[in-house]
């Protein structure tokens, strides 16, 4: 007999997701609490924060929010520290916090290459490192970064700094999938193409649609589109799977 499922896929599993108070972040926290996650969400930015939690639970009860920026250790330290001590356990991390500045190699100074990887690749270390003790006790734990079909193939416009952070990405999740495998630890990455947010919305026009140039289907990316695929690699659907960077853009980049 088939045994009918009630609670969701992420029955009152424990997620973090970074970067949650707007874009790809918020729509995975969203896509996450109808599946029954029990969510924790950590951004720069608090209000965005309590808007998406507030608007998800009134009550304001069920979720935590911890205003911390990624790149700073002691901030994760914290948040991660208290969500134990509050929920017990972590079971998924999702590292989606990110920034983009497009620039011509010229024009962008040792500041704009360095602050891009600080935030998207060492904030993704920085965070995955705190978490991962707590999912080795455990015995099992997801992990899904965010990285980007930039860091895939080169884009015009995308800038070498995003690129090399988006790349280091792959990199930092396969390596850390063989390190952390024999633990019962999954670490996968998401590599979407243009989706619709304020991150791409500083981009000109003709620059974002050469992004799209080549796309197979004719839909355009949307934040939704990235939530369901991080839900399956952040389920037990997906066991089996470690190490991998699921391409999810429309068919733009197929290998
Ligand atoms: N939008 C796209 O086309 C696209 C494509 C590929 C990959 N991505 C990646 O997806 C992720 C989300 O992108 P988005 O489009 O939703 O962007 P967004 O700008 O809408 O959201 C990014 C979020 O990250 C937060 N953030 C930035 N720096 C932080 C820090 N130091 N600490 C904590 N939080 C911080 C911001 O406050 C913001 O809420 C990023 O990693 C981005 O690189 C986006």
């Amino acid at each position: 007999m088939i045994k009918k499922v009630e609670q969701g896929v992420l029955n009152k599993q424990v997620s973090i997701v970074t970067g949650a108070s707007r874009g790809i972040g918020e729509a995975i926290a969203r896509h996450f609490f109808k599946e029954g996650a029990r969510l924790v969400l950590l951004d720069l930015v608090e209000e965005g924060l309590y808007r998406v939690a507030n608007s998800l639970d009134p009550s304001g009860d069920s979720i935590l929010c911890f205003q911390t920026d990624i790149t700073v250790e002691e901030e994760v330290h914290k948040a991660v520290s208290r969500t134990v001590e509050r929920l017990g356990r972590i079971d998924i991390l999702i590292n989606c916090a990110g920034i983009l500045k497009h620039l011509p190699i010229e024009q962008m100074s040792l500041e704009d290459f360095e602050s891009v990887l600080r935030v998207n690749l060492t904030g993704t270390f920085i965070v995955c490192k705190a978490v991962i003790p707590f999912m080795k006790k455990q015995g099992r734990g997801k992990i899904v970064n965010i990285s980007s079909l930039g860091g895939r193939t080169g884009r015009p416009g995308v800038g070498v700094n995003y690129a090399a952070s988006k790349a280091g990405i792959i990199g930092l999740t396969q390596t850390l999938a063989r390190e952390v495998g024999p633990d019962g630890v999954y670490v996968n990455a998401i590599a979407p193409g243009p989706i619709l947010t304020q991150l791409t919305r500083q981009v000109p026009s003709e620059v974002f649609a050469k992004w799209n140039v080549g796309r197979a289907v004719n839909k355009d990316g949307l934040p939704e589109d990235v939530a369901r695929a991080a839900l399956f690699l952040a389920s037990d659907q997906s066991d089996w799977i470690t190490g991998v960077t699921l391409d999810v853009n429309g068919g733009i980049f197929i290998t």
